[in-house]
């Protein structure tokens, strides 16, 4: 990895030798900016166009669960200095709500690519540029809630469990930790669309050793830290298309979106841009006429002093 930036608005004011800083963790491909950082495999490129989209998601998946967490801590959150700390918070809605919403609690966003806002926020929050998978700057046992957001195509299986490992350290014993993630599966999907899956879930795993339907390794993942005991799981259907009225319509766009924002790096994979993108066209058209939906998950759990010979459990919410 390149030297560590310091905290500017990169879309500002920059010097040549900033832009170059900038430059040293950034790649392109074609128009897009990727992440160029060893030993970091995220797909989605890091440009505004992707940064509105991880905000339109923010807002869909807020109304879908009607709130922003699932563990239970609205009452440490309204108590005085209570610490928070966002994985990979990206271009950070959640954070930012969070801090406007909890006043008294002291929020911290890392990420490893500063899209983050650096000058206008609220005082009880903080950003820095970080890189989870060689280890947080934080002490054992700083935070009372962590929680980590949709790092599906940031991690492989085994950065998964590196990851995990970091957010159970800083993590304080009587804390929570949670996570929302979502697979690459479909219900209700047709031909076109379960062969196409099967296809791009193994070319990744193959060849990016990224594994795309992650949620049922994660409480394994938390179980092997031996501080969880009990993990809860509660998951949200989300209807893609027609169907599902102007949910399943902004589903649709916002999924499709997603998948085409993935194409410069599908050529790695050998699709051609052109092909990838009717291949999820055609998909989200057969999702939207067989009544298709998507499952997104929370799990959530609170640690414990470490527990060598007990095996934790899942109580699905
Ligand atoms: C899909 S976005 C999710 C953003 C946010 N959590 C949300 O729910 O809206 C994934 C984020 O993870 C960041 N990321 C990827 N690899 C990372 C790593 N190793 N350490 C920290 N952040 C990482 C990316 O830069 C990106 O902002």
């Amino acid at each position: 990895m390149g030297k560590k930036l310091s905290k500017f608005d990169h879309r500002k004011n920059i010097t040549a030798v900033q832009q170059r800083e900038i430059q040293s963790i950034y790649c392109y491909k074609g128009d897009r900016k990727f992440l160029n950082v060893s030993n970091v495999n995220y797909m989605y490129p890091i440009d505004d166009n992707e940064s509105d989209r991880i905000q339109e998601n923010y807002n869909l998946y807020r109304y879908v669960w009607n709130d922003n967490f699932s563990a239970p801590i609205k009452d440490i959150l309204n108590s005085n200095n209570t610490q928070v700390l966002d994985i990979g918070c990206g271009p950070a809605m959640w954070t930012l709500e969070m801090a406007t919403e909890y006043p008294k609690s002291r929020f911290v966003g890392i990420d490893i690519a500063p899209t983050f806002p650096i000058r206008v926020k609220p005082n009880n929050v903080e950003f820095l540029q970080e890189n989870i998978l060689t280890g947080l700057p934080h002490a054992d046992n700083t935070f009372d809630y962590v929680i980590c957001r949709f790092m599906m195509f940031a991690f492989t299986t085994k950065d998964w469990e590196i990851a995990i490992k970091e957010i159970c350290r800083v993590c304080k014993v009587g804390g929570h930790i949670e996570f929302m993630e979502k697979d690459i599966l479909f219900w209700n999907e047709g031909n076109f669309t379960r062969k196409a899956r099967l296809t791009f879930v193994e070319e990744l795993r193959t060849k990016k050793k990224i594994e795309t339907v992650i949620t049922p390794k994660i409480p394994r993942f938390i179980a092997d830290t031996k501080q969880f005991p009990v993990i809860y799981h509660t998951e949200r259907n989300v209807p893609i298309g027609k169907w599902g009225g102007v949910l399943g319509e902004n589903y649709k766009f916002i999924y499709t979106w997603g998948a085409k924002n993935l194409k410069s790096i599908m050529k790695d994979c050998g699709y051609n841009e052109r092909e990838w993108d009717s291949v999820i066209d055609k998909c989200m058209k057969e999702l939207s006429e067989n009544d298709g939906y998507d499952k997104i998950h929370r799990f959530w759990a609170q640690k414990e002093e470490l527990l060598q010979h007990i095996e934790s459990y899942v109580i699905e919410v």
